[in-house]
């Protein structure tokens, strides 16, 4: 039974599991986390974020320019060579697994790409203590854990409350892009997202799928579920335009 002296856990939409990172990531980690992965002031667990200003994003990218977030970047399969096809943008990637972010850095550092910056933090946290209410021209999040028991629903990351909040976070002009590979999921994000207040479904007039994201590099979540002979569904929402979106 929980203890009623310790605080209960959050429910998150990611798994805590044991961070053992092999020796290439370790070499990434020490090389360019100073660099490129932000530190934040953490609340109950070290993936939380506690309540605090929100980042100086001047300050962080040394420059201001159009802001693109990528909630859950995994390894960077598609975060690396989108920003490096961005270089005009600043990219702040949501990543919890500190092996994957471990990755990532290498992939930046082989790259050369210099206008990303990493948070191992929960994305939900991050959204609402460190960016301000419209102050971010695109969101993208692909392939999110799909949690697919009924009684793990209330993990999935795509919900009412977290549509509000990157509603919330969207400039007037901002886009969410989804993609997913599991048509239960693609069905639920339509459910939540087409009545979501303070977004609008771009596609919603040729059948509310939008078409695969071009820019988009195909990473092992989507080969797997091609393989699997799964429909990969891409969406794509933009702010609406008047200010109904909850803080
Ligand atoms: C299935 S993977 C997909 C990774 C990547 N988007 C891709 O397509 O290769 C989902 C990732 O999201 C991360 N994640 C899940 N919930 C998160 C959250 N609330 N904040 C930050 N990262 C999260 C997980 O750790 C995992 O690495």
């Amino acid at each position: 039974m929980h203890s009623p002296t310790r605080p209960r856990r959050q429910v998150v939409s990611f798994v805590r599991r044991s961070a053992r990172m092999n020796e290439s990531q370790q070499r990434a980690w020490q090389r360019h986390a100073a660099e490129w992965v932000v530190e934040v002031e953490q609340h109950e667990t070290s993936t939380s974020v506690a309540e605090q200003p929100p980042l100086d994003l001047g300050t962080l990218f040394g420059r201001t320019a159009p802001l693109l977030v990528e909630i859950g970047s995994g390894t960077g399969d598609s975060l690396v060579p989108m920003a490096a096809a961005r270089p005009d943008w600043n990219v702040l990637a949501f990543e919890v697994f500190q092996p994957a972010v471990a990755s990532t850095l290498g992939k930046l550092a082989a790259a050369g790409v210099g206008n990303v910056r990493l948070l191992m933090h929960d994305a939900v946290g991050g959204l609402t203590h460190l960016l301000t209410p419209a102050s971010v021209d695109e969101v993208w999040t692909f392939f999110p854990d799909p949690w697919h028991k009924t009684r793990h629903h209330k993990r999935r990351l795509v919900s009412p409350e977290f549509a509000g909040l990157v509603a919330s976070r969207l400039t007037d002009t901002g886009t969410w892009r989804l993609a997913t590979d599991w048509d239960d999921y693609a069905e639920w994000m339509r459910e939540v997202l087409d009545v979501a207040p303070g977004l609008v479904n771009v596609h919603a007039g040729d059948g509310g799928w939008a078409p695969r994201f071009a820019d988009r590099p195909v990473t092992r979540f989507e080969s797997r579920g091609l393989a699997a002979g799964r429909t990969i569904r891409d969406l794509t929402y933009r702010r609406a335009e008047s200010g109904t979106a909850t803080p």
